[in-house]
């Protein structure tokens, strides 16, 4: 008889993983035994899953023997390493990292969008960039109604995107700053960068490191991945991205080119009935969508829908999402209900 299956996190005391036990346990996926991964420096912690304590290992090769369903949310250093390790075992990878997401023998999944995609998946499925999961939800209905010319982006990206220690840096940094301490910036852009910014009261327009072309690696992955999710190989898509002071919930102001005309009404109507979309759009109401309001929703918001006049089909968006939910561990989630659900929960 079939309990449930055998799933691990790694990753698990991380800001994702942790969201990741919550929507496991929300959502009531089926599991029969629940092994937690990290580093070494927690083996021994204490994580609370559907009121049972359970104690944090070190992920190792060997801790993935007997395991169906593996979350990887640890670096890309530690996927490249573990998830090949894991997929011998007969596990099946769903992976939060970009280590894998460009492999032309690994599904890019967003699984409103293109399910379809995990067919004959080789054990390991790629969870897409955060701001490419969000504004994809908003571009695929259009893609698929009127065609897309051109996409202009400019992400405002929380914190949450870079971890918990991102999290709590902004944090410490407002509380410096309101006791009137000096504070060193230790976390962002990212850890290992050579100079470090602050983040409170500020903003960083660099995530990920700079590529040979000045486009950061955040940039391009938001226009590889689109690429990829949307079956658009040559889609014409541009991106800033640019850190803000925000705990959680990305935003995103989007330009859009439609190929056919569509009228603002009717763009409405075909986000409302988006998969995984809420349009929020009441300019008389003051009501449009905002991350302090939208933290910890499923959902993504779209609001500010509007003719671009500068052009002939063209609109401008604001999108919002929380990066942890759907931007990662949902996302992460959904595919792996999406496999059961296909019966696909198996290697090879
Ligand atoms: P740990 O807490 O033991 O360092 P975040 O993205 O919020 O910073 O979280 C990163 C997650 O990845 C944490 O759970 C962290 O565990 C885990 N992690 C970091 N390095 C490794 C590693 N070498 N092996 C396994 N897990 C790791």
């Amino acid at each position: 008889m079939f309990m449930g299956y055998k799933v691990a996190i790694v990753g698990a005391t991380g800001a994702v993983g942790e969201e990741l036990l919550k929507i496991l346990e929300q959502r009531s996926f089926p599991i029969s035994e629940l092994r937690l991964l990290a580093s070494a420096r927690s083996v021994g912690k204490r994580l609370e899953f559907a009121g049972e304590e359970l104690e944090v290992e070190e992920a190792r090769p060997e801790s993935f023997a007997g395991i169906d369903i593996a979350f990887f949310s640890a670096g890309g250093s530690v996927s490249a390493k573990l998830a090949p390790e894991a997929v011998k075992r007969g596990t099946v990878v769903i992976d939060n990292t970009s280590h894998f997401r460009l492999d032309p023998d690994v599904p890019l999944v967003v699984p409103q969008i293109n399910s379809d995609d995990l067919e004959g998946h080789r054990g390991i499925i790629a969870n897409p960039n955060c701001s490419t999961i969000i504004i994809d939800l908003v571009l695929a209905p259009i893609l698929k109604k009127a065609g897309i010319k051109r996409v202009v982006l400019a992400t405002y990206q929380a914190v949450s995107g870079a971890g918990a220690k991102a999290m709590a840096e902004l944090d410490r940094q407002v509380k410096d700053y309101v006791a009137g301490r000096t504070s060193e910036p230790q976390v962002l852009p990212f850890a290992s960068a050579e100079k470090h910014y602050p983040i409170a009261f500020n903003l960083i327009p660099q995530i990920d490191v700079f590529r040979e072309d000045d486009y950061t690696k955040e940039e391009w992955k938001m226009v590889k991945e689109t690429r990829k999710v949307l079956h658009q190989p040559d889609l014409r898509i541009t991106a800033t991205a640019v850190r803000v002071p925000v705990f959680r919930c990305h935003s995103i102001a989007a330009n859009v080119e439609t190929v056919e005309s569509l009228e603002v009404a009717e763009l409405k109507e075909l986000l409302a009935s988006a998969p995984g979309v809420t349009v929020m759009d009441d300019p008389a109401r003051q009501v449009y969508p905002m991350p302090t309001e939208l933290s910890g929703r499923d959902d993504v918001y779209v609001g500010r829908i509007r003719k671009d006049n500068s052009t002939e089909n063209g609109f401008n968006l604001w999108v919002v999402g929380d990066q942890i939910r759907k931007g990662a561990a949902l996302n992460a989630v959904e595919i792996g209900e999406e496999l059961d659900r296909r019966g696909l929960v198996r290697v090879g």
